[in-house]
Formats: structure tokens, C-alpha cells, sequence
């Protein structure tokens, strides 16, 4: 178990906190504030303790990634780019900094970069927060040369005595603020953040309340496998649903018409139907759909009624009989996690089966079973449908919560000290 601010002196120390406040921003707004709001507990209690001072940091988006992505769709559409005002609209975090001292009610102190602000933190008065600039503004945050990354690790280590990760959604990354910094750090614990999403996600790893039923969805079996793999170990019966879903029913010979499908893992879906049946774990695929001709939020919804989808049609969401089915195996679970829509819940006329599965887990859990929601799109699913606070627990992680899942070590939690 890894050691938490709890188990640490924080009085006047100065504490160095890895937080993910990755939301999603427009013009300079947050849209989203959940991470903010998870990561409270933690920026409350450390204060409470009257540290020295608190310095958060984060990445907020792929600044380089997402600029030249944006600069290109400009130029395709003829219209101007403005760097400056891309940045300031998605990837500065002094807007973000503003939105934690709301919810604070305390000031929150803007560091423009996060090197050479040692001096600024030492000046800070007695008991302040500051939070640095986007981390991933300075190439040596990723840096793939260990060298390269320690440069940033040391200097965001000189402005700190403690270490603080609070980052889960984040913690699959092996950066300088995330993992890196630790190294050069005595002090290294997790925040509250951090041990709640360990808490309820290692019990789905290695010793669920059985029955469990794993609900996995979304559009690549490629990106879902090891996870899929990895829960055979534990789950009683395993819901594929999503785009995935036609990857499993082709690869067992089932016409799936114009569906999405990943020819080159059919061999691979073959062969987790296989283990799953040599380990006796259920696999349930969807009985019946609702297609389109063609992908898009304004495409007529057509009921296919049979397992097989006509050729002219794809499946964009399962069927009312696929549903009876989801709520029997269900019924008696005593633990679900839920990774991945079922179907397209973007589109109105495509989530119904979503927001039912939703309503199932909610139904589960005040019947008193162990739910877990992780991965980006079926927390927002859970979110857009109101029901995420009926949930044991909703991952802020997407991909850290998926590597978890696979039974990887996260480098941002492998790098904090054990209890
Ligand atoms: C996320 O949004 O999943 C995390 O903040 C990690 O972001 P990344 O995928 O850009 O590393």
C-alpha cells in the first residue's frame, strides 16, 4: 500500500504536487471540473496541515501535439492561425489556477513556467498555493532521454521537500513530473485521489466480490485485448458491447453488414472466446442492434431484430433483447466494472443501450455491489445520464485506469513510497 499525506509531517514543509487537472477547456474556460473537484480533498487537508507552501502542477492537453493538429485543420479550411490564441484558449493553466481559487476561496498564485521559480516560491507568504504552468509546455516533461527529463525532475524537485502524487489519471505516464521528480525527492506519498482509485480498482484486479460481471465496450478490440485477457482471470461473465462487439460476432462467422470490424484481430477475438470458455467465463455478445446506413448523429435508427446485420446496414448501438439479457447477467453480480460504451451515446438516436447499462450498474450498486466505472467514455456516458454519483466509484482515469486494469504498473504510483 503505497503512503498518503496521511502518513507524513506537512507542517511548514514545502510540498511539490503532481495533480491532473487535464480538463477540457474552451476559450480559456473550464467545461469540466471533475478532476479539479477530485483532487480537493487532498489540496484542502495538505493545508490544513500549514505546509510551507503548496505548488501544484499539471499538463493540460499535448500543447505541441494539439497545436499543429489545429494548425493544419486551419490551413485545410483556408482560415488563419493563430498560435497564441490556441494556447491561451486550451493549454495555459493560468485560467485553471483562477477556477481552483474559486473553488478554494483562496488565492491561487500563477507560475508562468516550471523552470527558474524557485526564488517566487520561496517568496510566497507563509501557507500559499501556487500552481506552475502547463508541464508539458517544456519538451523535457516527455522526454524520452532519461537525461533530458531529469533536467525538468531536479528543478521541479528544488521547489519542493515532499512530493505529492495525486495524478492517477496520469500516473501510466513515465514523465518528470509524474514519476521522474521522485527520484530526486526523500519524501514521496500519494494523495487521497491516488488511494481512493488504487482502493477500488485493485479489488477488480485481483479479489472481486463474486459473481463479477465485466462490462467492456467501446470501438477497438485492439485497445481493449489485455484488459479483456487480464479479467478472465476473475470475472464470471464478460459483456462485450460497442463497436468491438462485431470484431468478436464476425470472428465467430456472424454477417455483421457494413459494422465496424478489426480484420486483423479476429484471430485474436477467436482466441479470448476460447479462453474464456476454457475458464468457464460467460461471454456475452450482443443478440440484436440498432443500425444505420451510415455513421453519423442524424442517421435513421433501424432495429435489426436477429444477431446477423443486413449488408447494407452497421451496428451502431444493441438491442432492446441484448439489454433483457444484460439485466439478467446483472442480476446477481456482486461486483461490475464498466469500461466503454455499448453503443454510439455521442449520437441521441444511439444511446439508449448506454444509458441502460448505466442504469443497471446504478441498480447493482444500491443493491449492494461493488461498481467501478473507468476510461474517459464511460465516465462521460455515467455523467451525461446523471447517474455517476449511483456508482461505488467513477475512475478520473482513462488511460491510467485501463493499464491498471491490464495489470501494468503505473510509474506514477510505482515511484511513491510503500507503506
Ligand atoms: C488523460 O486525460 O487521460 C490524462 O490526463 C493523461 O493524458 P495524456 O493521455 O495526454 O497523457
Amino acid at each position: 500500500m503505497i503512503k498518503t499525506v496521511r502518513d507524513i509531517s506537512l507542517a511548514g514543509k514545502r510540498i511539490i504536487m503532481r495533480v491532473d487537472f487535464n480538463v477540457p477547456m474552451k476559450d480559456g474556460k473550464v467545461q469540466d471540473d471533475t478532476r479539479i473537484v477530485a483532487s480537493l480533498p487532498t489540496i484542502k487537508y495538505i493545508l490544513d496541515q500549514k505546509p510551507r507552501s503548496l505548488v501544484l502542477m499539471s499538463h493540460l492537453g499535448d500543447p505541441d501535439k494539439d497545436a499543429a493538429k489545429a494548425k493544419e485543420k486551419a490551413e485545410k479550411e483556408g482560415k488563419p492561425f493563430d498560435l497564441e490564441a490556441y494556447l491561451s484558449a486550451k493549454h495555459r493553466m493560468k485560467p485553471v489556477a483562477e477556477y481552483l481559487a474559486k473553488l478554494l476561496g483562496k488565492n491561487v498564485v500563477f507560475l508562468p513556467s516550471c523552470f527558474g521559480q524557485k526564488a517566487a516560491i520561496d517568496a510566497l507568504p507563509n501557507g500559499a498555493v501556487a500552481m506552475l504552468e502547463n508541464t508539458r509546455f517544456h519538451k523535457e516533461e516527455t522526454a524520452k532521454d532519461p537525461a533530458a527529463q531529469e533536467v525538468l525532475a531536479r528543478e521541479l524537485a528544488s521547489y519542493g521537500d515532499i512530493y505529492v502524487n495525486d495524478a492517477f489519471g496520469t500516473a501510466h505516464r513515465a514523465h518528470a513530473s509524474t514519476a521522474t521528480i521522485a527520484k530526486f525527492m526523500n519524501f514521496r506519498v500519494g494523495g487521497f485521489l491516488m488511494e481512493k482509485e488504487v482502493a477500488n480498482l485493485e479489488p477488480m484486479l485481483h479479489n472481486p466480490p463474486k459473481p463479477m460481471v465485466a462490462i467492456i465496450g467501446g470501438a477497438k478490440v485492439s485497445s481493449k485485448i489485455a484488459v479483456l485477457e487480464n479479467l478472465l482471470k476473475n470475472a464470471s461473465s464478460l459483456v462485450i458491447g460497442g463497436g468491438m462487439a462485431y470484431t468478436f460476432l464476425k470472428a465467430q462467422g456472424i454477417a455483421v453488414g457494413k459494422s465496424m470490424v478489426e480484420d486483423d484481430f479476429l484471430d485474436t477475438a477467436r482466441q479470448l472466446l476460447d479462453h474464456a470458455k476454457a475458464q468457464g467465463v460467460e461471454v456475452v455478445l450482443p443478440v440484436d442492434h440498432i443500425a444505420a446506413d451510415h455513421f453519423a448523429p442524424d442517421a435513421v435508427p433501424v432495429a435489426v431484430n436477429a444477431q446477423a446485420v443486413p449488408d447494407a446496414l452497421m451496428g451502431l448501438d444493441v438491442g432492446p433483447k441484448t439489454l433483457e439479457l444484460y439485466a439478467k447477467v446483472l442480476a446477481g453480480a456482486k461486483s461490475v466494472l464498466w469500461n466503454g460504451p455499448v453503443g454510439v451515446f455521442e449520437f441521441d438516436a444511439f444511446a439508449k443501450g448506454t444509458e441502460k447499462v448505466a442504469q443497471l450498474v446504478a441498480e447493482a450498486t444500491a443493491r449492494g455491489a461493488l461498481t467501478v466505472v473507468g476510461g474517459g467514455d464511460s465516465v462521460a456516458a455515467v455523467n451525461k445520464f446523471g447517474l455517476a454519483s449511483k456508482m461505488s466509484h467513477v475512475s478520473t482515469g482513462g488511460g491510467a485506469s485501463l493499464e491498471y486494469l491490464e495489470g501494468k504498473e503505473l510509474s506514477g504510483i510505482a515511484c511513491l513510497e510503500q507503506k
